[in-house]
């Protein structure tokens, strides 16, 4: 069997939320103590992480006073000089207080609207004095129970402007950051706005700066909406607009389970195993999951490390899914390589495609061999094929 143990050249990085989410859920408490950012870091290094991303509130508290928010920054970068842990990525935590009840960027209420942007402003200096590289902007309270309380196009033109306006003060301080937006359909709103990867690239196109926002898209999110993670990650390669990815599980559209990768829909999985690695991206592995609360804390580094070693053991076997002679074989026959030739030829225009002909019940009885090679897929995922 294979040596499944991370490298840094894997770029695996975590939310410092994700192993230290304490279990509180709507129907009762955390089942865990809280975790500082600095032993999560600590401990994630032990496991082979390479990296992290944080909120402003993983580290310090909503109401900490000055001092004890410098307190506990210094612990953090303490630990992450220690291990070497390189900070990817950081985020606001734009949902937790009261005050965001109605949302952050797009709440009715002006005043929280401009609460939220010195927040994130606030992030923004420690992301970059941190070295992140990436910030990530997850609306999770930017929306809607109700018909008559919100006028969506008025919170679409207030989120368009909180990304002006955070972009500008990007470029003004010179910081080597680029937003990456993380859409979501529900939860905790019962609908949130820029619900899917593509509302939210048609929303960048309208940005004074696009170029400088792109997508976090996360695995779940995409599932409880019921669409296909591996096809929505391409489009927004295709797009250039693949900034970040939240990894986890899910099974299929209900609550947001942020299950650990690998679970969940393992099918999904490999796929988006087989495009990631076969793909331009450069961003860092990211694992958002939620150790369920189930599970102490012993069983929080277990669920970690399976993240890690699920994407090890995901990518051995897409390597020789693809390696595999009938494979190859499948994927002529399936002329998977000839959708990348133009339709017309070099030189033509629509008067050729108009003037040919065709055989279409020749055409329409060719075969594809998608089956042939969809069941290979599987019995590489399944292990019977190696
Ligand atoms: C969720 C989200 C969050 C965000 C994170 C960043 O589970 O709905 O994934 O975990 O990614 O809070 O702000
Ligand atoms: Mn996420
Ligand atoms: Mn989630």
């Amino acid at each position: 069997m294979s040596d499944y143990t991370p490298t840094p050249e894997d770029r695996f990085s975590f939310g410092i939320w994700t192993v230290g989410w304490q279990g509180v859920d709507v129907f009762g408490p955390g089942t865990r103590p809280p975790m500082p950012a600095d032993r999560a870091v600590r401990k994630l290094a032990e496991i082979g992480a390479y990296g992290v991303n944080f909120h402003d509130n993983d580290v310090f508290d909503f109401d900490a006073s000055p001092g004890e928010r410098q307190e506990r920054i210094g612990a953090f970068r303490k630990a992450l000089d220690e291990t070497g842990l390189v900070v990817t990525t950081a985020t606001t935590n734009l949902f937790g207080h009261p005050v965001f009840k109605d949302g952050a960027f797009t709440a009715n209420d002006r005043d929280v609207r401009r609460f939220a942007l010195r927040k994130v402003m606030d992030n923004l200096d420690l992301a970059a004095e941190l070295g992140a590289k990436t910030y990530v902007c997850w609306g999770g309270r930017e929306g809607a129970e109700s018909g008559a309380a919100k006028d969506v196009r008025a919170a679409l033109d207030r989120y368009k402007e909180a990304f002006d306006v955070l972009g500008a003060y990007v470029a003004d301080q010179g910081y080597d950051l680029r937003f990456a937006i993380e859409p979501k359909p529900n939860e905790p709103r019962g609908d949130i706005l820029l619900p899917t990867i593509g509302h939210a690239l048609a929303f960048i196109q309208t940005l004074e700066s696009p170029d400088n926002v792109g997508l976090n898209p996360e695995v779940g999110h995409e599932e409880m909406a019921g669409l296909n993670y591996a096809h929505g990650l391409a489009q927004a390669l295709w797009q250039g607009k693949l900034f970040h990815i939240d990894l986890n599980g899910q099974h299929g559209p209900r609550y947001d389970q942020d299950l650990r990768f690998g679970a969940g829909n393992a099918r999904g999985a490999f796929w988006v195993v087989d495009l990631i690695e076969n793909s331009d991206y450069s961003g860092p592995v990211h694992f958002d999951f939620k150790p369920p609360r189930t599970e102490d804390d012993e069983g929080v580094w277990e669920s970690a490390a399976a993240c890690m070693r699920n994407w090890l053991i995901l990518r051995e076997k897409v390597r020789a899914f693809r390696a595999d002679p009938d494979v190859q074989d499948a994927l002529r026959q399936a002329k998977v390589e000839e959708l990348a030739q133009p339709t017309l030829a070099e030189g033509e225009d629509w008067r050729a495609v108009r003037a040919a002909t065709a055989d279409a019940e020749a055409l329409g009885a060719r075969r594809t061999a998608f089956e042939l090679l969809d069941q290979l897929a599987l019995e590489h995922l399944y292990g019977v094929r190696s």
